[in-house]
């Protein structure tokens, strides 16, 4: 029998309510993280700790069936993959922050700056939008040190409680999109494993509606 092979996030903000979530529909996971793969004790179900940046690809290919998954992470890697269900938690936003002293009248002010970000489709497409240019630093964290280093005019990440925006002395000054954990799904899934995605979904719902 096929199992539905699930991605969550090895490490990170989402990794805790990850595992809770799947705990709390009844999937039990035996090991912690220390393996990268997972087998339910109850449940034909697999789960793989997987880098965050890396689960759309794996979406795509249909490398896992489904993934518990940051939005924002969706919006810039994964256009094209499906959002079976939102979940709820690990909300923040995908902001652009410029420091505190600059004195931010609009989106024109960005215009020839240099941003350092880890977003570079999500920033590139709110910049053209907005017909600005500018030039993009990408870096793969810890975004918020670009400006004080001198490396970067602005930077674009996401933010949630904003206590590393004050930290680094900046400002938010525009909101790119909100974004939470939501279960994708890759467009190539097979009809048992969708039938096993029908009853773990079911099971999701129910347990968001009691949260609520
Ligand atoms: C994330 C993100 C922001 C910060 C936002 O970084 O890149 O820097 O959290 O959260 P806050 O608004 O609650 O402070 P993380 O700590 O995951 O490290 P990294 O950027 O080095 O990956
Ligand atoms: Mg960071």
């Amino acid at each position: 029998m096929s199992k539905l092979r699930i991605a969550v996030q090895k490490s990170g903000r989402l990794n805790e309510d990850s595992m809770r979530i799947l705990k709390d529909i009844g999937i039990s996971i035996d090991n912690g993280k220390d393996q990268l793969k997972a087998s339910a004790r109850n449940f034909p179900v697999e789960v793989f700790y997987l880098r965050n940046g890396d689960i759309p690809q794996y979406l795509k290919d249909g490398v896992v069936d489904a993934a518990i998954i940051g939005e924002n992470v969706l919006i810039e890697k994964g256009k094209d993959i499906r959002v079976a269900e939102k979940l709820g938690f690990s909300t923040c936003r995908v902001c652009i922050a410029v420091p505190k002293s600059v004195d931010y009248k609009g989106i024109e002010d960005l215009e020839g700056k240099r941003i350092a970000t880890s977003y570079p489709n999500t920033v590139n497409g709110y910049l053209q939008e907005n017909n600005i240019s500018a030039n993009l630093h990408i870096i793969n964290g810890s975004v918020e040190i670009a400006p004080n280093i001198g490396l970067a005019d602005a930077i674009c990440d996401i933010v949630s409680s904003g206590s590393t925006l004050f930290k680094n002395n900046l400002k938010e000054v525009e909101t790119i999109l909100k974004s939470e954990a939501v279960l994708a799904v890759s467009p190539i899934l097979s009809d048992d494993k969708q039938a096993i995605l029908d009853k773990i979904q079911f099971r999701i719902q129910s347990v968001l509606k009691g949260r609520q």
